[in-house]
């Protein structure tokens, strides 16, 4: 059966996009339950709507504190019942009640090889520390900022012409593949979650060839 997820946006969707593209391929068995957004203004909104996925917004700015939208936030996306809640350009850090209503559940995309350059500008960070190679990262999220347990990583060259802007791009075309990837690979039980992850030896044939195709197209 496919996977019951939610999705948290906050702005393109770019992200979102891709999954729901990997779902129709057959690519991502997933059931996108859910799309919820702390901005009204978050495009990727329009994309859920398109496809008659129910949304929702929950903005800080209608809370009292942190901890009153954490907890309208879980509220909201218990609602769906998700065994999975994908943070996909969240640019929220999500408190104890979301951590603790879908423990070990949560997953982030983020910009750059973790433990390096967490927080914003991942792109940014990697572009002024001078670093040849960057990437992304798909993690478990906890209570830090970009410090969950890693589950998988690709990786990209960092260009001697990149800003941090044609450096995301870049690193978003992969973002793309791997999130993806790794939902599927929730699903069908190759990614086990929780206290700590699993990821089937078998996983990593697909995650490999996220780098090369990457590189060569950058390399001719
Ligand atoms: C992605 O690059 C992701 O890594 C970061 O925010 C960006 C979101 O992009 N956390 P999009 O909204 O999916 O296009």
């Amino acid at each position: 059966m496919a996977l019951p997820i939610a999705i948290l946006i906050s702005g393109t969707g770019s992200n979102l996009r891709a999954i729901l593209e990997a779902a129709d391929a057959g690519r991502c068995d997933v059931n996108v339950r859910a799309v919820i957004s702390d901005r009204e203004s978050a495009k990727g909104l329009d994309l859920a709507r398109e496809r008659n996925i129910p949304t929702r917004v929950v903005k800080l700015k209608d809370f009292a504190d942190r901890a009153q939208w954490d907890i309208a936030l879980a509220q909201a996306v218990a609602e769906h019942a998700p065994s999975l809640v994908v943070l996909a350009g969240f640019m929220r850090v999500v408190g104890a009640a979301m951590i603790t209503r879908f423990p070990g559940l949560i997953i982030n995309v983020h910009p750059a090889l973790l433990p390096l350059f967490p927080g914003t500008d991942g792109p940014l960070q990697a572009v002024r520390a001078g670093v040849r190679v960057s990437g992304c990262t798909v993690h478990v999220v906890d209570s830090g900022v970009d410090t969950g347990p890693i589950i998988a990583q690709a990786v990209v060259p960092v260009l001697p012409a990149d800003d941090a802007d044609r450096l995301h791009e870049r690193i978003q075309q992969l973002e793309h593949r791997l999130l993806p990837a790794v939902i599927d690979g929730v699903a069908r039980g190759r990614i086990e979650l929780g206290s700590e992850v699993r990821v089937a030896e078998r996983w990593f044939d697909p995650a490999a060839t996220l780098v090369s195709p990457a590189i060569a197209a950058e390399g001719t």
